[in-house]
């Protein structure tokens, strides 16, 4: 018998459900695929596992779903990111849900246990830690903590006929498990659809790093010199909103191309040694791991503030930090002071993960209306096409991505264009020239 939910505290439910409601009025799409699937039911009888940041927007996407035939297993994409009362809500639902703020690695496998003892038909993912963890029980590695998850889910992976993904990281690790052929079932990466990343990573993550970062800090950006380590689309809408609100912006940058747009953009573009002595507020968002490390701690002004928004908790090597501290106090929630040697101190957020989701609620509503409508359109096609995907990642299909954005576009009153016949048939001939 799978345990019903692992929440902190039921009686947060009713302020659970008011946030809730808050996000339903911000999530048009959403909405209107809600009342789609009702009349479809196009997940009847399915059941979802789904690994995401337990937010007032993902009880949005899980009530979709439901109301769309789907059996939903939701548990928590990161150990300090669950928002307690909207678990609790969904627990009160009827939602298996599993996930709590400040969950020990432990926990936050056994919630992914059990999230997969529920034997899903479709998995959705932030960041691919169930998918790996099924992939790993289905390979019998047992690591520090798959090997706590139960043997029997070896064969559950058969059942499942597709999963959607909804980060970069989680998409660079299913694309190295594709290249490896390792991958047992197909996988959509919804991150990669325009719909997503030019709106969701740039948009929805910068405003929210800086939102976490004031929260914790209640820090002025105006005049500080903000590093931002990482061009991509997360990094560089970080940069744009703190230039916004008056700080000088530097860059880090290893891409040849992402540093020269950088740089084209107006951005002081350096390398992490340069920038380690300036900075005032560090800000990685790379995906990959160690990008401030020792080295850099040693360079730093007295003072200096460290936040990541990459997914993992890895970007800002805290091992490092912590060897080159005296003393590390808890000042305040989300915030560590360490005092190094000589005196100097550096505040590290959210213990190095996610600064938006830890520090603040994440992204906006109104983003997520368009991650999530994907992530729901995602697993609609993967039943419609059950059988016929091969094990690989798959790209959004074009008609899904525009479609979710002209759903966007007609619940914000926004007017297309209308090409003319003659206009279409020109941009598809080649006869007529200069
Ligand atoms: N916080 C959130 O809510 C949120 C939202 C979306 C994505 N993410 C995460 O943010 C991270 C970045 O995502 P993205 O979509 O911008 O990826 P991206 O691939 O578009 O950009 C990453 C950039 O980092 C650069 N980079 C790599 N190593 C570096 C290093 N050592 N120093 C400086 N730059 C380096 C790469 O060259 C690349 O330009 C990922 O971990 C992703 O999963 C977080």
């Amino acid at each position: 018998m799978v345990e019903k939910y692992l929440v902190k505290d039921v009686s947060l439910a009713d302020q659970g459900f008011k946030k809730v409601v808050l996000a339903e009025a911000a999530m048009p799409v959403l909405g209107l695929l809600k009342k789609r699937y009702e009349r479809e039911r196009p997940f009847e009888g399915l059941k979802v596992s789904a690994c995401l940041h337990i937010t007032k927007a993902t009880a949005v996407l899980v009530r979709v779903l439901r109301d769309g035939g789907a059996e939903v297993a939701l548990c928590a994409s990161n150990p300090l990111s669950t928002q307690d009362d909207v678990a609790a809500f969904l627990a009160k639902e009827g939602f298996s849900v599993y996930g709590f703020r400040g969950m020990t690695t432990k926990d936050y496998y056994k919630a992914i246990g059990l999230a997969l003892s529920h034997k899903p038909d479709l998995t959705v993912d932030d960041g691919a830690d169930l998918v790996v963890s099924l992939h790993k029980v289905a390979m019998a590695i047992e690591d520090e903590y798959t090997g706590m998850l139960p043997p029997d889910l070896r064969h559950g992976i058969d059942k499942v006929m597709g999963g959607t993904e909804e980060t970069t990281s989680g998409v660079n690790r299913l694309k190295a498990m594709e290249r490896q052929n390792l991958l047992r079932y197909p996988v959509i990466a919804v991150n990669d659809a325009s719909s997503k990343s030019l709106f969701d990573n740039p948009l929805g993550t910068g405003q929210s790093a800086l939102d976490g970062i004031m929260r914790a800090m209640n820090v002025l950006f105006a005049g500080k010199n903000v590093v931002v380590c990482g061009f991509g689309r997360v990094g560089s809408g970080i940069a744009e909103r703190a230039r916004g609100m008056g700080a000088r912006v530097m860059v880090v940058e290893p891409q040849p191309i992402k540093a020269l747009q950088a740089h084209m953009a107006g951005f002081t573009v350096a390398s992490m040694e340069k920038a380690a002595e300036v900075g005032d507020i560090f800000i990685t968002a790379t995906g990959n791991i160690d990008v401030i490390r020792g080295e850099h701690f040693r360079r730093m002004k007295d003072g200096a503030i460290l936040a990541n928004a990459g997914h993992m908790d890895v970007e800002i090597n805290k091992e490092d930090l912590r060897r080159e501290a005296v003393s590390v106090e808890r000042i305040k929630e989300n915030v560590d002071l360490y005092r190094l040697r000589d005196g100097r101190r550096i505040f590290l957020l959210a213990e190095g993960r996610l600064v938006n989701l830890v520090c603040a609620e994440g992204h906006p509503s109104e983003v997520m209306d368009l991650s999530f409508a994907l992530q729901a359109e995602a697993l609609r096609y993967l039943v419609e096409n059950r059988g016929r995907l091969e094990n690989k990642v798959y790209e959004v299909p074009h008609e899904i991505d525009s479609g979710v954005a002209m759903m966007k576009l007609e619940a914000l009153g926004v007017a297309l264009e209308k090409l003319t016949d003659k206009q279409q048939s020109y941009i598809r001939s080649w006869q007529a020239g200069t």
